[in-house]
C-alpha cells in the first residue's frame, strides 16, 4: 500500500487534481482521496460549459464536483471565470446574433453587463467551497505592445476588462483569493509582460492575490531555474503564487509519436523529484500545486497538440503509481 501523495506535501501547499465528473466515482475517486486534498473542474466551471445560453445556467456539472469537494472536505479551486476559449456562441453576439464591434459603445456595455453577472452568479453559488478563482484565464501575450493577447474582450471592452473582471470578482467573493492564470509563466518575456500587467492592475487598486502558474512542461524544458525565477518575480510584487495545471510531457516535441519507453518514465521521475524539491524549497511563496489529471488514462496530451499516448501524470492508465509518482513521494525507489 503506497505513501498517500498528500502526506508528504500538505504541510507544504494544498495538492490538487483537474477532474471531470465521470471521476467522482469508482477507483478514480478512490484514487483522488487517497492522494489529493484539492480539485478543480477541468471543464464544467468554463463559461461554455455552465452558461450555455444567456442566463440559462447548466450547474449539474460544476455542482457535482462542488459537492464531492464539500462531502469530502477537499479545497476546490475555481476554473474560469473569463477566457477567450469554451464560450458559448451567444456571448460575443447581441440579441440577433450579429457579432458585438469594437468601438461600439453599446456593445462594450452590454458585454461588461454579461461579465458582471456570470461572474456574479459562479462566484456566489461556490462561495462556501472555492478557496480561489482564476479570474482571468491566459489574457498575456508578449508579442503584443500592450502585453495583452488579441481577444474579444480586448477588442469589445478594452484593456480595462480585466480590472473589471477582477472587481467583479472581488465583490461577489466572500472567500476566496483571486489569481491571474497563465501558462509559459516561466518564458522570461511572457513573464515580464505578466508581470507589466499585474503591476498595473496593482497600481490601479485592484485587487489580484496572486498568479497561478500552469507549467505545462516537457520532459527537457524549460530549465527549472526559470520557473525559481518567475516565482521569486512575484513574490517581489506581493503576491501568492500557486501552480495550476501542472503535468510534464514525456515528449520533447510536438511531432515525435514514438512510444513513450520504460527510461523515458524514469527521466521523468527525476523530473518530478526536481520539481516538486523546488516547490517544497519556495514553499512559503506557493500556496497550492494543482496537476492537470489524475492519471494518464485521461489527459488533454492525448490529444495535444496532436495525437499520441503521451504520459504526463503520476499515475499511469491502469491507476498505477508510475516514477513520477516516486519522484514526488519516495525518489530512493527510483532506479
Ligand atoms: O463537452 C464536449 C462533449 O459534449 C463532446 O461530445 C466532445 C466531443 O469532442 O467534446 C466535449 O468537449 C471537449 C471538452 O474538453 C470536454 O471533454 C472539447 O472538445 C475539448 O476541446 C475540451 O478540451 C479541454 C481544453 O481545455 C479546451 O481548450 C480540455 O479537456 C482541458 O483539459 C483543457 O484545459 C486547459 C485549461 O482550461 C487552461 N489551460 C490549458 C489547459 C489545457 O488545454
Amino acid at each position: 500500500d503506497i505513501t498517500p501523495v498528500k502526506s508528504v506535501l500538505a504541510s507544504y501547499f494544498d495538492i490538487g487534481v483537474a477532474v471531470e465528473p465521470p471521476e467522482l466515482s469508482g477507483p478514480h475517486a478512490q484514487l483522488l482521496l487517497k492522494h489529493f486534498n484539492s480539485i478543480v473542474a477541468g471543464n464544467a466551471m468554463k463559461w461554455g460549459p455552465i452558461e450555455p445560453t444567456e442566463g440559462n445556467f447548466n450547474w449539474g456539472p460544476a455542482d457535482a464536483i462542488a459537492n464531492f469537494a464539500r462531502a469530502n472536505g477537499l479545497k476546490m479551486r475555481g476554473h474560469t471565470l473569463l477566457w477567450h476559449n469554451q464560450n458559448p456562441a451567444w456571448l460575443f453576439r447581441d440579441a440577433v446574433g450579429n457579432p458585438l464591434e469594437s468601438g461600439n459603445p453599446a456593445h462594450r456595455a452590454l458585454l461588461i453587463q454579461r461579465l458582471q453577472s456570470h461572474l456574479n452568479a459562479v462566484v456566489s453559488r461556490y462561495n462556501d467551497v472555492v478557496s480561489d478563482w482564476d479570474v482571468v484565464n491566459e489574457v498575456i501575450d508578449p508579442s503584443q505592445p500592450n502585453g495583452l493577447r488579441n481577444t474579444p474582450w480586448l477588442q469589445i471592452i478594452g484593456p480595462d476588462y480585466i480590472d473589471l473582471a477582477f472587481q467583479f470578482a472581488a465583490a461577489a467573493t466572500t472567500t476566496g483569493g483571486l489569481y491571474i492564470n497563465d501558462f509559459n509563466t516561466e518564458d522570461p518575456a511572457k513573464r515580464d509582460a505578466l508581470a507589466n500587467v499585474v503591476r498595473g492592475l496593482l497600481a490601479r487598486g485592484i485587487r489580484v492575490d496572486g498568479v497561478g502558474h500552469q507549467t505545462h512542461i516537457r520532459i527537457d524544458y524549460p530549465p527549472l531555474e526559470r520557473i525559481a525565477q518567475s516565482i521569486d518575480l512575484f513574490t517581489s510584487l506581493g503576491l501568492d503564487n500557486q501552480i495550476t495545471e501542472l503535468d510534464i510531457s514525456a515528449y520533447s516535441n510536438d511531432t515525435d509519436t514514438s512510444p513513450v519507453s520504460q527510461e523515458t518514465l524514469v527521466r521523468q521521475g527525476y523530473r518530478y523529484r526536481d520539481l516538486f524539491d523546488l516547490f517544497r524549497a519556495k514553499s512559503s511563496q506557493i500556496s497550492s500545486v494543482t496537476l492537470w489529471g489524475l492519471a494518464d488514462d485521461n489527459t488533454w496530451l492525448k490529444t495535444f497538440p496532436i495525437r499520441r499516448d503521451d504520459k504526463p501524470l503520476l499515475f499511469d492508465e491502469q491507476l498505477q503509481a508510475k516514477p513520477a509518482y516516486y519522484g514526488v513521494v519516495d525518489p530512493s525507489q527510483l532506479p
